[in-house]
């Protein structure tokens, strides 16, 4: 009993959810909660408008609710200043601003891992293609952790940045920031974590964890889509070359040059999803308001469920999971196989018989399946508003498609 923790109550927060569906595909994309769905209404029904350029009072509004959404992300991750916390559209957009902001030449080294979601590994290997930069792959051990001995063997005095997966989409397995991040200083590079999977299930103190870039989405964490964030260390940010450049970037132009603006707006280029980030300002406020740990512990109440009622067929290898087998290394996530099933017919079987909702395929790490030569997984995860029951009933459903096989 997680003490004050009311799903069925959350639950009421979330209009879709009276379709009676089971919905465990909440690494791809949560739900929104009413109150997110008004705040987007609010500011299209009260003050449409941009911020930065006019000076009437709905511009003054947008301006004054977008720096409040700034505040409440910083106090989520603990930055120094709101100015550090940049709205980007989404995680994948935050790494490709620092990507191609770093200027990194011919033999710079980069370190990545072997579990990376494409987001993080092909802006690299296009760096690699076009600049002749060097992209190192950190190899996790056997059960899919983190193997700090190996990273530690690949960083050399050529290596500039390490850019690592925090909670990783494939199998839920953490990975030690906290480590990484010395050994990373310690050879005088510097760290982005990739927060998409960490960001909304776990507490993260950017400052604690000594982070250099922090990058995540609003659509994983209850916020609208289009929404994301990229953190950067103020001094970093400052000294940072622009990515997209245009009106909002600048303080002043002439025919032959142009003064830079100071951060955040430095990279904020263009007119904002103003509508978007004051949402997702709100899905920050709802979420501390139930408390990160609090739903990170739920999530493991769910998985464990899961993972108790069918370790019978995980004993009998009739069912595979991917990652480690103890469910505390794997947060909210139980991603899985069927022996002699395609991923893709069992997550239809689960949808058509139960309305639960799964991911199937290969959750856009195509490298770490493909080396592995699986085809792909079943993945399910939770989230604030999964019940116990939901658990058990999604067991049922997957002993019963083992039986047919
Ligand atoms: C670990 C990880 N990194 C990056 C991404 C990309 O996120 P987005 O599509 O919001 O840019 C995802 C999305 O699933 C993810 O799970």
């Amino acid at each position: 009993m997680i003490f004050g923790y009311n799903v069925e109550k959350i639950r009421k927060d979330f209009p879709v959810l009276s379709k009676k569906i089971i919905y465990f595909d909440n690494a791809c994309m949560s739900l929104k909660p009413l109150s997110v769905i008004n705040k987007l209404n609010e500011y299209y029904n009260e003050y449409t408008a941009c911020a930065g350029r006019s000076s009437h009072s709905f511009a003054e509004r947008v301006e004054t609710e977008v720096e409040k959404a700034r505040q409440e992300v910083g106090k989520l991750i603990n930055s120094k200043h709101s100015s550090e916390v940049i709205f980007t559209r989404n995680t994948t957009e935050s790494i490709n601003l620092i990507a191609n902001s770093l200027g990194l030449e011919k033999g710079d080294e980069v370190i990545i891992t072997d579990k990376e979601h494409n987001s993080n590994l092909i802006p690299w290997l296009k760096l690699k293609k076009e600049k002749g930069i060097v992209v190192k792959i950190a190899e996790s051990n056997k059960d899919n952790t983190f193997n700090l001995e190996n990273f530690e063997r690949l960083i050399t005095d050529k290596t500039k940045f390490v850019s690592v997966v925090h909670v990783s989409n494939l199998d839920g397995v953490e990975n030690p920031i906290k480590e990484i991040s010395k050994i990373t200083h310690k050879n005088n590079a510097l760290l982005m974590v990739d927060g998409a999977q960490s960001i909304p299930h776990t507490e993260v103190d950017v400052r604690k964890l000594d982070i250099d870039f922090l990058c995540f989405s609003g659509h994983k964490m209850l916020g609208p889509t289009g929404t994301g964030v990229l953190y950067g260390k103020k001094e970093l940010l400052e000294k940072l070359n622009q990515f997209i450049v245009g009106g909002e970037t600048v303080i002043d132009s002439n025919y032959n040059d142009y003064k830079v603006e100071n951060i955040p707006m430095k990279f904020e280029a263009g007119l904002q999803d103003y509508a978007g980030i004051i949402g997702f300002g709100e899905a920050v406020r709802y979420l501390r308001k139930i408390g990160i740990n609090n739903i990170k512990k739920h999530e493991l109440k769910i998985n464990s469920l899961i993972t108790e009622s069918l370790s019978d067929l995980i004993e009998e290898g009739k069912i595979n999971i991917i990652g480690p087998k103890e469910v505390e290394k794997r947060s909210g996530i139980f991603s899985f196989n069927i022996k002699g099933m395609d991923c893709h017919n069992v997550a239809k079987m689960l949808e058509s018989s139960k309305k639960i909702m799964t991911r199937s395929g290969m959750h856009c790490v195509h490298s770490w399946f493909n080396k592995k030569g699986i085809n792909g997984s079943v993945r399910v995860s939770a989230y604030l508003y999964n019940t116990e029951q939901e658990a058990i009933t999604f067991a049922e459903e997957v002993r019963k498609i083992v039986k047919i096989v």
